[in-house]
């Protein structure tokens, strides 16, 4: 399972990449408003930090729009992932950058048959957002499960990145169900290191190696 951070806060990026773990990053419009900067130059810095795919979003309505937008986003870096909203202009533009050879990452998913859409598309990744979906009342890991056996039945080699991520059960739910990726809110990357037996595990160990006054170097 590949995991991607969303977000752009890039001090916090720096210091989760060098644990080696973090496959590539997703942004969206909400979240280049918190950060406060350009948006270019955000994703500028993003890509300079990870190697892996950087998803940035799009803003314009139609597909026109879109997809000259895509194009000015893809010229900041070769690992740029044009991120579009999952509407009719949408997986129009969808694909004509899949078929100019761009990744498409198609975002705002909440259905098996809008997933179905997007794969035909050509999306390289279905953003299937679950926390939103169990907020408004429905079972938000369902829809992961739905689209994993959809796209195997029809060999579709769109990737299912789980988003809309809040916690580290949706992380396992996530990857019990098939998903290719998991973008993580930076808390969540984290809170997946720890657990309580570990720490009390360690503070045990610790303890013990110390009365035996040895050292190993
Ligand atoms: C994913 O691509 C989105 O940026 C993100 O996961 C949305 O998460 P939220 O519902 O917590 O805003």
């Amino acid at each position: 399972m590949q995991f991607f951070l969303d977000t752009t806060d890039t001090v916090v990026l720096k210091t989760l990449a060098a644990t080696g773990l973090v496959d590539g990053v997703t942004t969206n419009p909400s979240l280049i408003a918190k950060s406060g900067r350009p948006m270019l130059e955000v994703i500028a810095e993003i890509c300079a930090l990870v190697d892996g795919p950087i998803s940035a979003e799009v803003a314009a309505p139609d597909a026109v729009g879109m997809v000259a937008e895509g194009r000015r986003l893809r010229e900041i870096a070769a690992n740029v992932v044009v991120k579009i909203p999952l509407t009719f202009e949408g997986l129009k533009a969808t694909r004509t950058l899949a078929d100019e050879g761009m990744d498409v990452n198609v975002t705002l998913c909440f259905s098996t048959v809008q997933a179905l859409m997007a794969a035909k598309a050509g999306a390289t990744f279905i953003s299937p957002f679950i926390g939103r979906l169990d907020d408004y009342g429905a079972i938000g890991m369902d829809l992961i499960s739905e689209i994993r056996t959809v796209y195997d039945n029809y060999d579709f080699d769109t990737q299912i990145l789980a988003a809309s991520i809040r916690n580290t059960a949706h992380v396992r739910a996530a990857a019990i169900a098939g998903a290719d990726c998991a973008t993580l809110p930076p808390a969540v990357f984290q809170d997946m290191i720890k657990h309580p037996l570990t720490e009390k595990g360690l503070e045990q160990f610790n303890a013990d190696w110390a009365k035996t006054g040895q050292s190993i170097l």
